[in-house]
């Protein structure tokens, strides 16, 4: 069976020249890559005390969702401004290329849980620094950071240094 890396496709210069962007579309439309890329973030959860996973959209609700079914946990998503009906808290944060708000509702986490925050990738580690200052905010502690894909150069586990981060895939260079 094929790894999970090379199922990845890589674009150069998307969506901004000097970037390759690494495609999770390829892992999604192979059903073997799909199930290995639940699997082996499964895998990392084993023995992990936790209640619930929060997945940033969007692209981490795509693995999010499957993977808290398969541990049976609660799913929380992380929106992008302006899709949540109820309370919610924000925070604004820079990416890669722009900047972006994201809420969560305030009832999505409760004081004292312990949540397992999940994305496809890790960049500069913005997306998930604000995703788990929100968490913080509404009385949760981030017991664990998962990804799929990890952009190491980019440095983004020192920005998450504080945190205990893992991911499936590593690649380097931008
Ligand atoms: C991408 C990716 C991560 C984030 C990583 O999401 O899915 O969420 O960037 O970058 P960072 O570590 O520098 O924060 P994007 O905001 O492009 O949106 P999408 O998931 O909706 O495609
Ligand atoms: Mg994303």
């Amino acid at each position: 069976m094929k790894e999970l890396k090379e199922y990845i496709r890589s674009i150069p210069d998307f969506p901004e020249k000097g970037i390759i962007f690494r495609d999770v579309t390829s892992v999604l439309q192979d059903a073997d890559a799909l199930k290995l890329s639940i699997d082996e973030l499964a895998k990392r959860l084993e023995g992990v005390d936790f209640d619930v996973i929060a997945g940033a959209e969007s692209r981490g609700f795509i693995f999010g969702a499957p993977l808290a079914y398969v541990m049976h946990k609660p799913f929380v998503p992380i929106r992008k401004k302006g899709k949540l009906p109820c309370e919610t808290v924000e925070k604004t944060y820079d990416l890669e290329y722009g900047t972006a708000t994201i809420e969560m509702h305030k009832d999505a986490v409760k004081k004292g849980e312990k949540v397992v925050l999940l994305d496809d990738l890790i960049a500069t580690g913005g997306t998930m620094k604000a995703a788990a200052e929100l968490v913080e905010e509404l009385g949760g502690e981030v017991v664990k950071m998962l990804f799929l894909i990890e952009l190491s150069d980019l440095n983004g586990r020192e920005v998450l240094k504080d945190y205990d981060v893992d991911s499936v895939v590593q690649f380097e260079g931008k």
